[in-house]
């Protein structure tokens, strides 16, 4: 078949025009009244490499604004871009509940149907690793501690 056929309408559009790429300074968070988080996950499997940086208001653990850099392929890229969005506005805490599988269904365009194929499932994993990598970051723990041990690629 296809290859394209494989990836949903959303991968194809993040993976070319994500929303959430780019970075923020600590002159950013100033002005903002934030914490800035930068956060770095790389992947044993592939060698790609994802950074997060996060606004979060030291006062509510609200995480404000999210923005990312990768050296993924276009899932990874797509995957980032969604998780970026999906924890804006969470809790450090509400964020580290947000799985590789989150991501992959918020890229569905039919909810019976697979975002990407299950071969690129692991691009999506770094997603979740780099959301645990800043979690512990801003917490000052271990990420391993935090890390759901279910969540494998
Ligand atoms: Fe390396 Fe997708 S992130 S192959
Ligand atoms: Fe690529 Fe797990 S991150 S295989």
């Amino acid at each position: 078949g296809n290859i394209w056929e494989e990836y949903s309408s959303k991968v194809i559009d993040r993976m070319s025009n994500p929303r959430f790429l780019g970075e923020f300074s600590e002159e950013d968070a100033k002005k903002r009244n934030a914490k800035l988080v930068v956060a770095d996950f790389g992947s044993e499997a592939c060698g790609d490499a994802v950074r997060l940086y996060w606004l979060v208001d030291s006062k509510t653990d609200k995480i404000l604004d999210a923005r990312f850099k990768s050296f993924g392929c276009g899932t990874a890229i797509a995957s980032s871009d969604v998780m970026a969005e999906l924890t804006i506005g969470k809790t450090i805490d509400e964020a580290m509940k947000i799985t590789n599988l989150d991501v992959e269904k918020a890229l569905r365009d039919d909810p019976n149907k697979p975002a990407f194929p299950p071969q690129k499932m692991h691009c999506s994993v770094m997603a979740y690793d780099v959301i645990i990598e800043a979690a512990s970051k801003y917490k000052g723990v271990d990420p391993k501690k935090i890390k759901n041990s279910e969540i494998v690629c």
